[in-house]
Order: structure tokens, then sequence, then C-alpha cells
């Protein structure tokens, strides 16, 4: 993990190395760490046992409240675990993955949909050998059609075949139609809220919407808690009567 020593001389370093820090499980802190390994543990227990690859979607009501960043955690702890995964940059908008991990964002997703042929060696990662990184590609114009296309459902058919669990970091759901469009072709959705950042509205629209397209929704990763001192009992009626998931 050398990629990601701290230069303190350079300020642009710095700051992408903090952005980095963010992500990435060795570089984060201990108890952030632990509540990745947590959250895979709970999703392990409240998705179907008999289901061959779990394909879970990573959304939430608006922009930054980290979706991206949860995905890359929790693909990476799923890895760490032993199992093979891939990690697909769905947010065809505003892809981030490929940034935050710098590797190159095409070829990705939007070529496969596009008929393009690919090894899956290519995807595979250089931190852990289990551990694939399909990135956005080329940025189409027409995510949403694209995501929920028979095409998508073949390539995530072909992919469940090869991979023990698929993550898909997808765009928020109040903003476009995207995360909804594929939700008949994911085993559920898990929602981000960002602690003193979600609006409890959004956060409601956002729920009230998964629920009417009928997404299996997994639970909520209240992302960037500060355990005691929090707010987060403002979410409180999305994750207190299961806590390993929303209110159902
Ligand atoms: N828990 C956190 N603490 C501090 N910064 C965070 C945290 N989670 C995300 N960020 C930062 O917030 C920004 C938005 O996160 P990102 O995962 O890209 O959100 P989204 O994908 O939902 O738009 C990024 O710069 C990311 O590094
Ligand atoms: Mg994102």
């Amino acid at each position: 993990m050398g990629l990601y020593k701290k230069k303190k001389r350079h300020k642009n370093f710095m700051s992408s190395n903090v952005e980095k820090m963010k992500t990435l499980h060795k570089n984060l802190e201990f108890t952030a760490t632990e509540q990745y390994k947590l959250i895979r543990t709970n999703l392990d227990f409240t998705l179907p046992e008999n289901e061959k690859c779990p394909v879970i979607g990573v959304t939430s009501s608006m922009r930054g409240e980290g979706k991206s960043t949860t995905s890359i955690n929790l693909s990476y702890v799923f890895a760490e675990k032993g199992s093979k995964v891939l990690l697909i940059d769905g947010d065809l908008r505003l892809p981030s993955v490929a940034k935050k991990l710098e590797i190159p964002s095409s070829p990705g997703l939007a070529d496969l949909l596009r008929g393009k042929g690919a090894q899956i060696s290519e995807f595979k990662s250089h931190l852990l050998e289990n551990w694939f990184v399909l990135p956005s590609g080329d940025i189409p114009p027409n995510p949403s059609e694209l995501l929920g296309s028979s095409r998508m459902e073949n390539i995530l058919n072909k992919l469940r075949e090869i991979f023990d669990y698929i993550i898909i970091d997808l765009p928020p759901v109040n903003i476009v139609s995207d995360a909804v469009s594929i939700s008949s072709l994911i085993s559920g959705m898990i929602v981000v809220i960002r602690e003193e950042y979600t609006e409890k509205k959004e956060l409601d629209r956002c729920i009230r919407q998964l629920k009417l397209s009928n997404v299996k929704v997994l639970g909520c990763v209240i992302n960037g808690a500060k355990s005691g001192t929090g707010t987060y009992s403002k979410y409180k009626n999305y994750y207190q009567t299961d806590p390993r998931g929303v209110r159902k």
C-alpha cells in the first residue's frame, strides 16, 4: 500500500491522500474499518441464503452522501474476507470510482452496454487478487435506459456466474431515475444517509420512491456518524425496528 503513503511537502498530494483515506480499508481508522465489517456481516444475514451471487445496489437521496465511498469500502471488505467481488461504477452521470481508486475510467460498464466485449481479468484490481473493479467507461447519453436494459440484465447474469458478490455504485434516487430503473435486476439496495447532511424530507422521498418501485431495501448505512455525540436519532425511524435495516 505504498501508493498511499502520506507526503506532507506537496499540498495537492496531501489533499488527494486525504480523499483516498476515506476509501480503502487499510487506510481507514480502525473504528471505520470495523463498521464496514459489521455492515458486511449484517448484509450476509439479510441477503437470501441460497442466492448464488447477490447484486447489491448502493444509493442515497442526494449527491455527496457517501455512496461511492461506501461502495468501494464495502466491496473491499467483502473481498478481504475471501469472496470474489466485483464493484461496478453504475453512476454513469457522475462516475467517481475510477478517480477515487486512480485507475483508468475506460473501458468500463458503458462499453459493455454498447456491446463491446472485455475480459474480466482486465478489471482485476492490483490491491487484492479477488477484488475486481468495473469503472463507468465513457459517459453515455442515456444512462437510465441502459441500466434497466435487457443488455444490462444479460451482463449481470454472466457476471453472477463468475463472482460471489456484485456491488453497484448508483446515482441518487431523488435526482435521476437510474437507481430505480435497475431495481428489478438487483437483489436489494443499501441507502446511504450522511449524518448532519441528509435532509429527512429527502430521505423520506427516496425511501418512498424505492418502495413504490418494489426495491428490497436491505438497510441504511449512516455515513459519518459520530458515536455517542451524533444527531442521527433524527433518522431513527429508518433503522430502529431492525438494527440491520430500515423500517419495512
Ligand atoms: N465519512 C466521511 N467522512 C469524511 N468525508 C467523507 C465521508 N464519506 C464521504 N466523504 C467525502 O465526501 C465526498 C462525497 O462522497 P462520495 O462517496 O463521493 O458521495 P456520493 O457518491 O454519494 O456522491 C467525497 O469527497 C468523500 O471523500
Ligand atoms: Mg458517487
